[in-house]
This record gives C-alpha cells, sequence and structure tokens, in this order.
C-alpha cells in the first residue's frame, strides 16, 4: 500500500460501562454475507466483563464457511448453493463431498468419493457383538450413540486428529458405517439378523435393504422410499451451529477422536426440542388421536401453565416459513397421494392440525411454522418405518455436516479448547461449619 492512501481505521464498536465510565474498542469480525459480529475478547482484560447470552441467541462461536441461514428471509445455502436446488438436482453423497471439501465435485471426483466411503462400509465384528449386550427394547438412539463411541476403540489411530489425513479417513469410516450402525439398531429392535453391507449398491438404497432385507426373501428396493429418503438426507445433512453441531464443535475442541466426538452430536440431537422432534410428532399424532380433539390440544399448546407444545412446530433460528419444510412437505404431499393414504386418520390429523395451526392466531404471531421434523415424521411413517428410527435417520444424513464442521474447527490455526464463563449467581465465602453445629 503506498503511503499517500488514507488510512481506513478498522471497524469497531465502543463499549463504555456507564458504572466506572471506562470504554474499550471492539473489534468487528465481518461475514461474508448476512450479521457480522463484534469480536469481544477484549472485554474481560479491559472491563472485567463477560457477555451473558443464555441460549447463545446472540453469540457466533465460531467463523464458518459451510452453511449459511438467514432465519428472516427463510434461506439456507450449502457451500453457497441454495438448498431448493441441492434437493431438486443433486444426491446426498454429492451433497456430503460439497459439505467436506467446499466444491461440487466433478464426475470423476464424485466416483472416487463413493469409492472411498463404500470402502468402508464394513463394521469390525466385534461391534456386532455389543448389539447384543443391549436390552431387547433399547431404543435405537441409545444403541447408536453407544457403539458409534465404541469405534473410537477400533481405530486407535484416530487419536491423530492433527493429521489431515488421518482426519479424512475417520470422514469416510463415519460416512460409510453409519447405515450399517443405523441399519443394526434397527435389526435388533425388530429381533432380526442383521444385514451386511452390499457395495454394489446405491448409499441409499444399501441403507434401505440393510434395514428391510431378510435372509429368507428377496428385497426388491423401492424407488419411492429412496427418493423420499434422499431428499430427507439431503435436507438434513447441516445447519450451522444448532445444539448437536455445537456440542461435536465443543467435544471435538478438547482434541478427543471423532467417534466420540460424533458420539457426543448424536446424544444432542436426540432431544424432543432438536431430532427427536420427528419422533415425537409421531406420539403427538398419535396421542390426539382425531382431527375432533385438535381444538383441545391447541388450547393445551396455547397454556402457558401447560408444557405441552405442538412438536414439529417452530425453529430457534427461522422466523418464516422453514425453507426445509416447504420443499419436503412437496414430497409429503405427493407420497400421501402416492401411497393413497391421505385418508388415514393419523395423516388426517396432521393436515388438519397443519391448517389450523397455519390460521391460529397464537402460532402466527410467534411465527410458529411447521419445521422439517414435522413433515419427516409424516413421510418415514407414511413409509412404515418404525417411530423409533426416525432420528437415527437425521444422525444419518446429519452425520456428514458434523464431520464437515468438527474438520473446520480443528484445521482453525488459533483452535483453543471451548471454555464458556458463567456469571457467578452463589454465596459468597463463608466457613465451614461442623456437622454437631448444623
Ligand atoms: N408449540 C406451542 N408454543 C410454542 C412452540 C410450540 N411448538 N414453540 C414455541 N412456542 C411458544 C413459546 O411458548 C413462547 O411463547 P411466549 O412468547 O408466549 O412465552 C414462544 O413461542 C417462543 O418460544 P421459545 O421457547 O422462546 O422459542 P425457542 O426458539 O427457544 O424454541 C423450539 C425453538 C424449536 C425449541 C420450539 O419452538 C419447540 O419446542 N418446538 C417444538 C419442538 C420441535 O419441533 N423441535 C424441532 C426443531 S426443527 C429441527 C431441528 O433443527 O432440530
Amino acid at each position: 500500500m503506498s503511503s499517500d492512501q488514507p488510512h481506513i481505521p478498522a471497524p469497531t464498536v465502543t463499549v463504555t460501562d456507564n458504572r466506572t465510565g471506562s470504554s474499550v474498542d471492539l473489534p468487528i469480525v465481518s461475514s461474508s454475507h448476512g450479521a457480522s459480529g463484534i469480536d469481544v475478547r477484549p472485554l474481560q482484560k479491559s472491563l472485567d466483563l463477560l457477555t451473558f447470552d443464555p441460549g447463545f441467541m446472540s453469540t457466533a462461536s465460531c467463523r464458518s464457511a459451510i452453511t449459511y441461514i438467514d432465519g428472516g428471509a427463510g434461506l439456507l445455502w450449502y457451500r453457497g448453493y441454495p438448498i431448493e436446488q441441492l434437493a431438486e438436482k443433486s444426491s446426498f453423497l454429492e451433497v456430503s463431498y460439497l459439505l467436506l471439501s467446499g466444491e461440487l465435485p466433478s464426475a470423476p471426483h464424485l466416483d472416487r468419493f463413493r469409492d472411498l466411503i463404500t470402502q468402508h462400509t464394513m463394521v469390525h465384528e466385534g461391534v456386532l457383538k455389543f448389539y447384543h449386550g443391549f436390552r431387547h427394547d433399547a431404543h435405537p438412539m441409545a444403541i447408536l450413540l453407544g457403539v458409534v463411541g465404541a469405534l473410537s476403540a477400533f481405530y486407535p489411530e484416530a487419536m491423530e486428529v492433527s493429521d489431515p489425513a488421518c482426519r479424512m479417513t475417520s470422514a469416510y469410516r463415519l460416512i460409510g458405517k453409519m447405515p450399517t450402525l443405523a441399519a443394526g439398531a434397527f435389526k435388533y429392535l425388530r429381533g432380526e439378523p442383521f444385514i451386511y453391507p452390499d457395495d454394489s449398491l446405491g448409499y441409499i438404497e444399501n441403507f434401505l435393504r440393510m434395514m428391510f432385507a431378510l435372509p429368507a426373501a428377496p428385497y426388491r428396493i423401492n424407488p419411492v422410499m429412496v427418493r423420499a429418503m434422499e431428499s430427507i438426507f439431503i435436507l438434513h445433512a447441516d445447519h450451522e451451529q444448532n445444539a448437536s453441531t455445537s456440542t461435536v464443535r465443543l467435544a471435538g475442541s478438547s482434541r478427543v477422536n471423532p467417534f466420540a466426538t460424533i458420539s457426543a452430536g448424536i446424544s444432542s440431537l436426540w432431544g424432543p426440542s432438536h431430532g427427536g422432534a420427528n419422533e415425537a410428532v409421531l406420539h403427538m399424532l398419535q396421542q390426539i388421536g382425531d382431527v375432533k380433539n385438535i381444538p383441545q390440544f391447541i388450547a393445551r399448546a396455547k397454556d402457558r401453565n401447560d408444557p405441552f407444545r405442538l412438536m414439529g412446530f417452530g425453529h430457534r433460528v427461522y422466523k418464516q416459513y422453514d425453507p426445509r419444510a416447504r420443499i419436503i412437505r412437496k414430497h409429503c404431499m405427493e407420497l400421501l397421494d402416492e401411497l393413497d393414504v391421505r385418508g388415514q386418520p393419523l395423516f388426517k390429523t396432521a393436515l388438519e392440525l397443519e391448517r389450523i395451526a397455519l390460521e391460529d392466531d397464537y402460532f402466527i404471531s410467534r411465527q410458529l411454522y411447521p419445521n422439517v421434523d414435522f413433515y419427516s415424521g409424516i413421510i418415514l411413517k407414511a413409509l412404515g418405518i418404525d417411530t423409533s428410527m426416525f432420528t437415527v435417520i437425521f444422525v444419518l444424513a446429519r452425520t456428514a455436516g458434523w464431520i464437515a464442521q468438527w474438520m473446520e474447527m480443528i484445521a482453525e490455526p488459533d483452535q483453543r479448547i471451548g471454555r464458556p464463563r458463567q456469571i457467578y449467581v452463589g454465596q459468597t465465602q463463608r466457613d465451614y461449619v461442623p456437622l454437631a453445629a448444623r
């Protein structure tokens, strides 16, 4: 830069503590699109103040170039590509490549990626033995988070998280093995024999076969199911810094191996406020039972003294219709027509609930629209998949995003262990009172 160019000061925000009059300039962290941030790191040193943001409603925990959401405008991009285009034109493996590498693959690169994933579909026989240690009625999510964490014991070299090649091998292993592990949990639930992967099949076809094939009968892959599953997988592949992804980043920041890290993400996703919502939607629809009972449940959802919420409605970030919900709703309606099940009580209840909630002032004023899990729950039910598998299917899809986020975090040059602070509101120092004197 020549010396006669005017010096443009870096943008800052000044924070003044009105109690003392002291102030500090905080640098602005620029975004490529959407909200920029304030670097609050100098706050504590200069003013002895911390930021307070329960639920992280206004906190950017990292810089990320993977996924962009504008909740107000209802936008979702993976690496800059709108979700609508990817859902219509792409495949789940192509989207996984995009999330991991940052670019869409060329045809030879996609073939190579598919081969690398396919090489890793088998799991060690020792892993299969774990399944039989679970209770016969164990929830498949409980099994999945256990066996994914247990993979750490089979790949000790994965501890080398500083080695990019080693991280990539773990990524292929996790994406390749997740369908095998998930289908294994389903087979155990049904008391059926495990089905080994067939590497001649596509990713989704293979998963469906491992779930539904039986050794005694030929298995025909249903293209309706493959299409529905491909769309669910693409729509769920990543969603920036949600609870499970933040869990993955925080767990992984201690540089623990990726199998333990992803197992932590699975635990977080399981909750009904997050990925467990698709299963909760079905339980709610069954609880409502009939269209005539809907007003009573809507009244309960509005009652502040009743903890009941309409599952599958509302979103922390989207204050517009969730763009994923818009896409998946279309698939959902087509599927219900194709399977001719719209008239069945459960689907009738779902569609009527959607209609009423979209017209009700309580939901409109709070911008509580049906979310992606409302429709994915209905689709998976219409496909005859056991309700307890719904969140497992979410895990399969989100594994790609979690790994991309974990790799981005580990590769940050100034990566440090995540360590939030707190505002202490407990007792100040006091002296121990002997038991006899209390
Ligand atoms: N039913 C009834 N009322 C609701 C609902 C709902 N599903 N969601 C939010 N509200 C009300 C809430 O009671 C509050 O009302 P008020 O202002 O009168 O106190 C207002 O809406 C704002 O709610 P909030 O709890 O501050 O919103 P949040 O951003 O913290 O929560 C949410 C987001 C997704 C956890 C919540 O909407 C919810 O519990 N929804 C049902 C569970 C669900 O479907 N979760 C899946 C989310 S999408 C998949 C994913 O990304 O994981």
